[in-house]
């Protein structure tokens, strides 16, 4: 792979679609490789727009603001970092051979709508997953719990992220409520919410698993340390490298998300979510892409899982060895404000082997992640009590 200089005709050139805090650290570790980088989000100042070398604000589902921007820029490679896409022009754009799409347009597809996911993991690739069924009416849902999903059980659209329009639900009296929800609350209200029974786990685990090239040229699967995580009404607070798990839990993992990500193709860098009771393990949802919970690896790995993407993407060599034993914790906006500031970075950064990130995002909600705090330790809980610490030592106020 030849890396040429950046605005020179020579440029590498990258296209982040979605420009949030994971994009911006992959427009980091890209920059570091003299990549020129251009950044579309959907809002103005989005944090990797304010690192970029060029950024754009689009509606990335309109077809026509997209493909002509592309035309514009003519980037070599086109990495998606959110799912609300317009994918009929990212394929058109690979069956031209114009950009390479990261991973590839079919991952991008199949994993933007958990119908085509969960139809590839369970019923292709006969991976375990929870019990399910797709409703598109209430009556429907109410009938597929009945008949074999039972309570209590988890509602979601079919296209949506970060828990939005997700219900946990234990009984048939919240069933409307949830189906509402989930119907109206997609990214893009398609009416189709998949119901899955819940699966009574010890733990769960993003495992970030990287497709790239080797030293002899040959694809080659990589996994890092299983990451173990907490998550709250479907977003993540907490994370930590590495999750301890049996020899046999561990062993099934890597075989579901080598799997997975086999099929799903290319190169780059996938987040695996799996659920784990003793030695049986759950495939859940895999991102093609950096994963929340694995900002950690910021901190405990030599290469961070953006590094990593960025290198894969480039066709460079990877190194997914995990250095120490770290853990990230979630700083909310908790008041929403278009002037934020943080107050209290000198007793968060004075947590020992603590590290913050703000993301600079120009508006907070009060439950929007504005900033992660990072920390090393001896053990992982020595890592999350870190951690926990300086997040809740950052405090965010109005102006
Ligand atoms: N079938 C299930 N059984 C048990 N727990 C579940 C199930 N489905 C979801 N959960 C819980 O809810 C969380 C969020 O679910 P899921 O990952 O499907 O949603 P999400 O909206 O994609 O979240 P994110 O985008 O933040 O990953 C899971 O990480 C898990 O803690
Ligand atoms: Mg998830």
């Amino acid at each position: 792979m030849k890396l040429g200089t950046p605005l020179t005709a020579s440029a590498t050139k990258v296209m982040l679609l979605g420009s949030g805090e994971l994009g911006k650290e992959v427009i980091i570790a890209l920059q570091r490789f003299g990549v020129e980088v251009i950044a579309v989000d959907r809002y103005a100042n989005a944090p990797g727009h304010q690192i970029a070398h060029r950024a754009y604000t689009i509606d990335m589902t309109d077809a026509a603001a997209l493909k002509a921007l592309v035309e514009k820029e003519k980037p070599h490679f086109i990495v998606p970092e959110i799912e609300a896409l317009n994918t009929d022009v990212l394929a058109d754009i690979e069956n031209s051979g114009i950009a390479t799409v990261i991973p590839t347009v079919r991952a991008v597809q199949l994993t933007m709508n958990r119908e085509g996911i969960r139809r590839l993991a369970a019923e292709e690739l006969k991976l375990p997953v929870s019990p399910y069924a797709f409703a598109r009416s209430e009556a429907d849902l109410q009938a597929a719990i009945d008949s074999h999903i039972g309570y209590p059980c988890f509602i979601k659209p079919t296209m949506s992220s970060s828990g939005k329009g997700q219900s946990r639900i234990t009984q048939a009296s919240e069933v409307k409520v949830a189906w509402d929800y989930a119907a109206t609350g997609g990214r893009v209200n398609q009416g189709v919410v998949i119901v899955e029974g819940q699966i009574d786990f010890d733990y769960e685990i993003t495992l970030l698993t990287v497709r790239a090239k080797n030293a002899q040229g040959d694809t080659q699967t990589y996994f890092c340390e299983p990451i173990g995580h907490v998550q709250k009404n479907g977003d993540y607070v907490e994370s930590w490298q590495p999750q301890a798990m049996t020899a046999n839990a561990l062993k099934a993992s890597q075989h579901i998300a080598k799997t997975i990500t086999d099929s799903l193709g290319g190169f780059g860098l996938f987040g695996v979510e799996l659920f784990v009771k003793n030695d049986q393990v759950w495939f859940s949802e895999v991102s093609p892409r950096p994963h929340d919970t694995g900002m950690v690896t910021m901190c405990s790995q030599r290469l961070s899982e953006f590094e990593l993407h960025a290198r894969a993407i480039l066709g460079l060599p990877v190194d997914t060895s995990m250095t120490q034993t770290g853990a990230s914790a979630v700083i909310y906006g908790g008041v929403d404000s278009k002037n934020l500031s943080y107050d209290g970075l000198e007793a968060a950064l004075s947590v020992p082997n603590s590290d913050i990130r703000l993301f600079g995002k120009p508006e907070s909600f009060a439950r929007r992640r504005m900033g992660v705090a990072l920390a090393t330790g001896i053990d992982v809980d020595e890592a999350r009590i870190r951690a926990k610490l300086a997040a809740s030592l950052v405090k965010p106020a109005i102006g």
